[in-house]
Formats: C-alpha cells, sequence, structure tokens
C-alpha cells in the first residue's frame, strides 16, 4: 500500500523577519522553511527509512520553531521547547506515571502534548496532527522514528504506530481552566499565553512581545479600535497573522476555552498596558 502525504501550501511562512533579525538570527539555522515536498510514505518501510524521512518533517513543518537539537546542551537547550537531542535516551522508558515505552510516549507526546507537560515548561505546543504541523499518521510516524533516533535508534514502522489520534479531545487544554484565575494577570499565565508572549517589551518569544503601543499600532494599521483588535486576536488568530512570526501557531481555540468575562479582562489589560504582573 502506498500513501501519499498531503500538504497545505496555503500556509507557508514569510522567511523574512526583519523587525526581529536579531531574535531570529539564533534560530535561522533551525527555523529555515522550505516549501513541504511531497512524499510518499510506504507502509513496508523500515524504522530506519522512515527515520530519513521523519528527520526532513520536523524540519518543514515548524517544530524547530520551538525545539532545538543541541548535542550536550540538557533537556533546557535555547529553545522555548526541550531540546530534543539524546530524547530517546532520557524518557527510554517512558515517563513517571504516563507512558511506559519510549514510542508509546513520542506518540502520545505529538497528538496530545498536554497530557504530560515537561517540567520547566509551559502548555504550548500545538498537538501535531493540527496547524500549523498536520501530520498525518504515515508522517508521525516517520517523526517519532526519528525521535527515537535522538539517542536511540528506531524502531516504529507505520503498522506498530499507537494510535492517539482523537486524544486530543479529552485532554487537558479542551477543557476550560478548572480553577478560574482572579485577574487578568493571572489569566495569562493560565491560559498559558506567556509560554509565546513576553510582557517584557521588546522580547520576542513565539509571538510578539504585550506591548499597548504595538497593540494600538497594528490596529490603527488595520483602521479598528484596538480592543477589537485584540479580542480578535485572541479568538480568531488566523485572521490577524502577520508574515514576521510562525503562521498558525497560536491555538485558536481560546474562543471556547475563555468565558467572556475573562476575554474581556484580558483585552482590558492588554490594551491599557498595565504592566508585568
Ligand atoms: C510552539 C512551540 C512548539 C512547537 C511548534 C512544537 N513543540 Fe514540541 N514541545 C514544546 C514545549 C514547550 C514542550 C514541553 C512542554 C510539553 O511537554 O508540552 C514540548 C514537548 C515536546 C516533546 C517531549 C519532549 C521531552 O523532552 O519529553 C516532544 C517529543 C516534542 N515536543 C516534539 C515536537 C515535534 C516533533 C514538533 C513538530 C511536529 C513539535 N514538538 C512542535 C513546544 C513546541
Ligand atoms: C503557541 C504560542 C501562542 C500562545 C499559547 C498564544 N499566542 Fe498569541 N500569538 C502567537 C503568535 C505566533 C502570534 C503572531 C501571529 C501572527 O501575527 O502571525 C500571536 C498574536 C497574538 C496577538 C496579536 C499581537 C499583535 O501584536 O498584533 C494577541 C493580542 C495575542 N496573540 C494574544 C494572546 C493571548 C491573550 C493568549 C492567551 C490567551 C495567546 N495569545 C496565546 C502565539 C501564541
Amino acid at each position: 500500500m502506498r500513501i501519499l502525504a498531503t500538504y497545505s501550501w496555503a500556509t507557508l511562512p514569510s522567511l523574512i523577519v526583519l523587525g526581529f533579525f536579531v531574535w531570529f538570527a539564533n534560530w535561522i539555522p533551525q527555523t529555515r522553511w522550505e516549501p513541504p515536498k511531497l512524499r510518499v510514505i510506504d507502509a513496508a518501510m523500515s524504522p530506519a527509512e522512515l527515520a530519513v524521512l521523519g528527520q526532513a518533517i520536523v524540519r518543514e513543518r515548524g517544530c524547530l520553531a520551538c525545539h532545538t537539537i543541541e548535542p550536550g546542551a540538557g533537556i533546557k537547550g535555547q529553545g522555548r521547547g526541550p531540546n530534543l537531542d539524546g530524547l530517546a535516551a532520557r524518557r527510554a522508558g517512558g515517563v513517571e506515571g504516563g507512558q511506559a515505552t519510549l514510542v508509546g510516549y513520542l506518540t502520545e507526546s505529538l497528538y496530545v502534548p498536554s497530557a504530560h507537560v515537561v517540567e520547566g515548561f509551559s502548555n504550548i505546543m500545538p498537538a501535531s496532527d493540527k496547524a500549523p504541523a498536520k501530520l498525518s499518521r504515515e508522517e508521525a510516524a516517520a517523526v517519532v522514528a526519528y525521535l527515537e533516533t535522538l539517542g536511540g535508534t528506531a524502531t516504529v514502522t507505520l503498522a506498530t504506530l499507537p494510535d492517539f489520534a482523537g486524544a486530543a479531545a479529552t485532554s487537558a487544554t479542551a477543557e476550560p481552566a478548572g480553577d478560574v484565575p482572579a485577574t487578568p494577570a493571572a489569566m495569562l499565565e493560565a491560559f498559558d499565553c506567556l509560554g509565546c508572549h513576553s510582557l517584557v517589551a521588546g522580547e520576542v518569544l513565539v509571538g510578539p512581545p504585550f506591548e499597548a503601543a504595538l497593540l494600538k499600532a497594528a490596529a490603527t494599521a488595520r483602521g479598528v479600535d484596538a480592543e477589537g483588535y485584540v479580542m480578535q486576536a485572541i479568538v480568531d488568530p488566523r485572521a490577524v497573522e502577520s508574515p514576521d512570526f510562525p503562521a498558525e501557531t497560536m491555538p485558536d481555540d481560546y474562543g471556547e476555552r475563555l468565558n467572556a468575562a475573562q476575554l474581556y479582562a484580558i483585552t482590558r489589560y492588554l490594551v491599557e498596558g498595565e504592566g508585568a504582573p
């Protein structure tokens, strides 16, 4: 059986990151986005063959916008997500209280990243079968095979990849926050906004920093008022994307996860620029 992997061309982010060049300079070796190539992933492929494709997929689908692969740097590394070097060695037995095998853990990490949030990191990783990576099952098998080689040997095949597709619907991210945070600052924390947006002026993480002046300028440029712009950016992030940031990266389900009071409170807080919490 031969299965064709398909890709969306519509959402390729631009390479040109003028305003934030200094920050991006650290990342350029990893974040050079190339047009995805059409790949044929064959059910008969060996784990080693899959791993070769998986390496290319990891580079092409934006994983390295957050992750680094830095030999000897420990789990922290320089990225917003864990250093993937040595991943297979440190997760050889899965994780305590979760998946007990390496392949189970890696596959769950792709489909349900919130199931086990690595200590010291925020819950900002998008599920890999959703935008922006949009991995098919075949591509996920290739990625898992590649991740196994980062400190180990590829073993997975298309037939043995565990099935986590659909599991995300019941995961922690899909649920409304249990403890309702009282202040806007606590909401930004509870909804993981601060994993991608800094409250420090000029500091670019995954998205732009929260600066009232920048938000107002973006609103003015679009001819809308600042509160309207910020609300739209939160509930319909695809509508306000700019080429300076990785496309389709901000979760697009905040409209469901935030209630109206939270949305208004966060919006007012960001527009009024009340400083760090
Ligand atoms: C927006 C940033 C972001 C993107 C894009 C992203 N990740 Fe992650 N990833 C994280 C963060 C942060 C963590 C740690 C928190 C957690 O476990 O969810 C993580 C955790 C992981 C882990 C577990 C690592 C460990 O040490 O246990 C794996 C494996 C992983 N990501 C693989 C991928 C792959 C493959 C892709 C691309 C398809 C990807 N990630 C895209 C941010 C990201
Ligand atoms: C996984 C990373 C991620 C998370 C989590 C995230 N964002 Fe974003 N956000 C982005 C990126 C990337 C952009 C830039 C989108 C673009 O312009 O293409 C963005 C853009 C925005 C903008 C528009 C900023 C501007 O200067 O125009 C606002 C406002 C915003 N986000 C608010 C939030 C809030 C509030 C939360 C939490 C409820 C949040 N974001 C969570 C990544 C994230």
